[in-house]
Parts: C-alpha cells; sequence; structure tokens
C-alpha cells in the first residue's frame, strides 16, 4: 500500500513526520533514486526510498533497535530448550535482527538488535571497550575491600578481569544495590566477579552501553536508534 514518504520515514523511526517533511524539502529524500516530492507516496514492497544515502524499507534496510530485555528470555537465535527468544519481542519488525551481544537468561535491560554486521562489530570488539553499566542487587552487604576488588580486577578461570568502576552503592534493608561499569565482555563477568566475592546476585540489570540508557522504555519494549546514534555508534 502506497503511503506517504514522511509517514514511512518516521516509522522507521529515524525522524517525527514534521522533520521527515523538511528532509524532503531539503532534497535529503530520494524515490527510485530521484529526488522525491512533498506529497508523494511510496509503496515499500515496490519503490525504494532513501534517505541520506540509507535506504529503508525492504530486507536490506540496516535498522537498530534498543531493547528492554525481559528475564526469562534468551538472547541467541535459536534455543534447543524451547526457551523465549529476544527476537520474539520484536517479531513485528520485518528485517531479521540478531543481537548484539549476549544478556544472560535471567538478565535485564538494554540489548540492541540489529542486522548491521559494522555496528555489532564495533559495539562487541574487545579493542573498541565499550562501557556497559549493570545495576546490581546482591545478598548482604558490599565491603570496601568488595569494591576495591571489583574495582581493581579479579581473577577469573578465563583471566583477570580489567578495571571496574563501582558506584551508587545503597543498602536497602539485608541487600545491597550499586552500579557496576566494565568494558569488557566475558561470559556471565558480573555473576562470576560477584561469586568469587562470595556475594549472590539476586537482580541484574544493565542500564547503560556507551552512551545510550534506558530511558522510559518499559520492560519488553523496544524503540529504534536514530540515524545519529546508530553513526555514532558505528564510527566509535
Ligand atoms: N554479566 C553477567 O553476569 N550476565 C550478563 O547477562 C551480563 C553481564
Amino acid at each position: 500500500m502506497a503511503e506517504r514518504l514522511q509517514k514511512l520515514i518516521a516509522r522507521a523511526g529515524l525522524a517525527s513526520r514534521r522533520e521527515a517533511e523538511m528532509w524532503i524539502t531539503a532534497g535529503r529524500v530520494l524515490l527510485n533514486g530521484k529526488p522525491a516530492k512533498l506529497g508523494e507516496r511510496a509503496d515499500l514492497a515496490i519503490d525504494q526510498l532513501e534517505v541520506d544515502g540509507r535506504i529503508i524499507g525492504g530486507a536490506q534496510e540496516k535498522v537498530t533497535v534498543l531493547l528492554n530485555k525481559p528475564r526469562g528470555y534468551v538472547s541467541t537465535l535459536k534455543d534447543p530448550e524451547g526457551r523465549r527468544l529476544v527476537t520474539d519481542l520484536v517479531a513485528a519488525i520485518p528485517q531479521r535482527l540478531f543481537p548484539v551481544g549476549r544478556l544472560d537468561y535471567n538478565t535485564e535491560g538494554l540489548l540492541l538488535l540489529t542486522n548491521d554486521g559494522d555496528l555489532a562489530q564495533q559495539v562487541t570488539h574487545p579493542s573498541h571497550r565499550t562501557d556497559k553499566t549493570y545495576l546490581v542487587k546482591v545478598r548482604g552487604p558490599l565491603s570496601e575491600k568488595m569494591v576495591n576488588r571489583l574495582e581493581h580486577g579479579i581473577q577469573l578461570e578465563d583471566g583477570r578481569t580489567a578495571p571496574a568502576k563501582v558506584e551508587n552503592v545503597r543498602t536497602v534493608g539485608s541487600s545491597c544495590w550499586f552500579e557496576l561499569t566494565l568494558h569488557e565482555g566475558k561470559n556471565r563477568q558480573v555473576r562470576r566477579m560477584c561469586e568469587a566475592l562470595g556475594l549472590t546476585v539476586v537482580r541484574l540489570k544493565r542500564i547503560r552501553l556507551d552512551f545510550l540508557d534506558l530511558g522510559d522504555i518499559a520492560t519488553g519494549q523496544y524503540r529504534h536508534l536514530s540515524a545519529a546514534e546508530t553513526a555514532k555508534l558505528v564510527n566509535k
């Protein structure tokens, strides 16, 4: 079905309709290779729509979303045990997205899903040292000594953890909440660092990844990254 170009651009999460109208007027939008005019319509099953050289609609459109992952979902594309997949939560998106890195089955929070291999590589490659901040709830108190060890490195079976940052430590009843920022991505790293200190993690939520945070996205919901956010991640 043919729809107004500004509606299609807004639905792709690139801009508001008003902004998209301005982009069309400014000549930033091409319809089937020619500068689009305000008022034109397109059917993405037939037409090719391009914004600043980026194709929208169709399987080749690069799409990245920020999901607030609930507990109880696996971040793989298949699960031999038949558990729910994070991709089930973005099933309404026509492109085939894959998770950028992983959150454990019972970890919640910020997870990017994309079909953009370059973006995934930039975010996950260890040399880019992407900061990831986790909100951690542990049973029992977190001593000064434990904070020091978390920050200065803990010997795990696959090597010593790199320096990390502990912030906003709060004791609530018999539990302790804190924020831990890492730039590594070892498997189950936060849980294993806590286990090494004898701490039991009762809740784990990723709340930030580089300059992105969860904002007001409800659990199980997602939003599209803007073109500017995507470019910032790709050009890290
Ligand atoms: N560290 C963990 O232990 N689990 C995650 O899901 C992410 C980081």
